[in-house]
């Protein structure tokens, strides 16, 4: 038996005793991907760890996602395959440097991007994920000024999208900003009917130059609902194996193989299955954060659920 079939065995087996189920983010591995219950993005994710409540959730993907499932889910076990799975752009913010900009616009309302840490939440109004940014938005008084943070890219599109002004945060994803104008120019040269999609985590110039904006669910769904048949993809590479099990017969081009996020492929199926016999690492939340982080989050998980349902794995 290869080494991919006897751990899937053997994760699949310890899985049903444990009662656990398997959330994933699109970015994992393939073999991540395929032995999950259901991948997804942020929001779906968090949105089917609250729904579902089970025994023991090990979620694959990074650190604040498996906090997130902790604050929804109280009473489940978050484990995660490897607690260094972090987001660096999560911590590009601290609740230190969170407190002094709202005491700077203390009339402002607070979004912050759901990469963040639970404490960031904490200290915020509402918490949002790329799929329902704009939404979130919208859903602000418009005589209200909006604090975005960490993400300044994601803040300024959905900006630009709700005509609101707000005051953004130096943050930004390390794998995102790699992808560039000219990656996406060169791959058009080569695929001239490819359109193009990018997430808000891009630079402004590369959303600019994209078909549609969208999250990484958002991407796999309008992919496998559009007529079109090759895309070029402007967001962490892990995502073409969700769009290629979604459209096997449409093509996908990478803008980048540099836009790798390192964190992300940290989980395997050695160490899922090593999480589930030890039921450790744990991802715990303190109560009082937790509390007032899941107000916060709360507003997240109900605006824009039209827009961004869960999607059943369908490997
Ligand atoms: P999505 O919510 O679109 O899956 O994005 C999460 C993320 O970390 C993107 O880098
Ligand atoms: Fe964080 Fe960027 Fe990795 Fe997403 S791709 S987890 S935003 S570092």
């Amino acid at each position: 038996m290869s080494r991919e079939s006897n751990l899937v065995k053997q994760v699949k087996g310890l899985k049903e005793d444990r009662k656990a189920v398997i959330l994933a983010h699109n970015y994992q591995l393939p073999e991540v991907q395929d032995i999950a219950d259901f991948v997804g993005d942020s929001l779906g994710l968090a949105r089917r760890a609250a729904e579902l409540q089970p025994d023991v959730i090990l979620f694959c993907g990074v650190h604040f996602m498996a906090e997130t499932a902790a604050i929804l889910c109280p009473n489940s076990t978050v484990l995660m395959p490897d607690s260094n799975a972090g987001c660096p752009m999560a911590n590009m913010i601290n609740v230190r440097q969170l407190k002094n900009l709202k005491a700077k616009h203390h009339q402002a309302v607070v979004v912050c991007y759901v990469n963040s840490s639970a404490a960031v939440k904490a200290e915020s109004d509402y918490c949002c994920t790329s799929s329902n940014a704009s939404s979130v938005m919208e859903a602000i008084p418009e005589d209200r000024q909006i604090v975005f943070v960490p993400d300044k890219y994601l803040g300024s599109w959905a900006a630009r999208q709700t005509s609101r002004k707000v005051i953004l945060w130096e943050g930004y994803c390390p794998t995102h900003v790699r992808i560039l104008p000219e990656h996406i120019l060169a791959q058009k040269k080569k695929h001239p009917k490819a359109l193009v999609l990018a997430h808000p985590e891009c630079l402004t110039e590369v959303s600019e130059m994209a078909d549609v904006v969208t999250s990484t669910s958002g991407m796999v769904r309008f992919c496998r609902e559009s007529p079109a048949a090759e895309f070029i993809i402007a967001t962490e590479i892990g995502i073409l194996h969700q769009l290629k099990t979604n459209s096997p017969k449409k093509q996908f081009y990478p803008a980048t193989e540099l836009a790798d996020c390192p964190n992300m492929k940290l989980n395997n199926l050695e160490k899922m299955l090593w999480a589930l016999e030890d039921m450790s690492p744990q991802v715990t939340v303190p109560g009082e954060i937790a509390e007032r982080a899941k107000l916060a989050i709360d507003q997240m998980v109900s605006i824009g659920w039209k827009r961004e349902p869960a999607m059943k794995n369908s490997s």
